[in-house]
């Protein structure tokens, strides 16, 4: 069974972009560590980012027939997308969301998540080992 790991706008910059915030590892790193942890819990992934909302509810309907779960981190747009919740709301499985900082440490905008509303689980904080967790979880909840 396939994972999809999505990530929403900026997130190309992981590793460089405010690295106080966000950290040094880049998004390869992640797709990385996440492949190695997916073998070990019979599971695989795939990782895509788009810095366009349009892209990533394409991707979402993708996933609807390629994928058993999505973990995703919509990064901006869990702030503002309701396109990005429907098209959430169109797929069958578990739904995980990763945000690689404390959100609720931040400005009141970040506190809100459209994306929650779908999701079974929620990670914040816990930096790109974030990802790995929710991983974890998937594994669970798909028994
Ligand atoms: C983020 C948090 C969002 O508020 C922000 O817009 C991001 C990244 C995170 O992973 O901490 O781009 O989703």
């Amino acid at each position: 069974r396939t994972i999809h790991i999505l990530n929403g706008p900026n997130l190309n910059l992981l590793g460089k972009r405010e690295p106080e915030i966000y950290g040094h590892d880049t998004l390869e790193d992640v797709a990385r560590s996440c492949a190695t942890l997916a073998m070990e819990l019979g599971l695989e992934t795939a990782l895509y980012q788009s810095n366009h909302e349009g892209e990533i509810v394409e991707m979402i309907h993708r996933a609807r027939e390629a994928a058993a779960g999505i973990i995703i981190n919509p990064a901006a747009y869990t702030h503002t997308s309701v396109a990005i919740l429907d098209a959430l709301s169109a797929f069958d499985g578990p739904v995980l969301e990763v945000h690689i900082s404390n959100v609720h440490k931040r400005e009141s905008f970040r506190h809100h998540s459209y994306v929650s509303l779908r999701a079974e689980g929620v990670i914040a904080g816990f930096g790109i080992q974030g990802y790995e967790l929710a991983l974890r979880r998937m594994a669970v909840l798909l028994g």
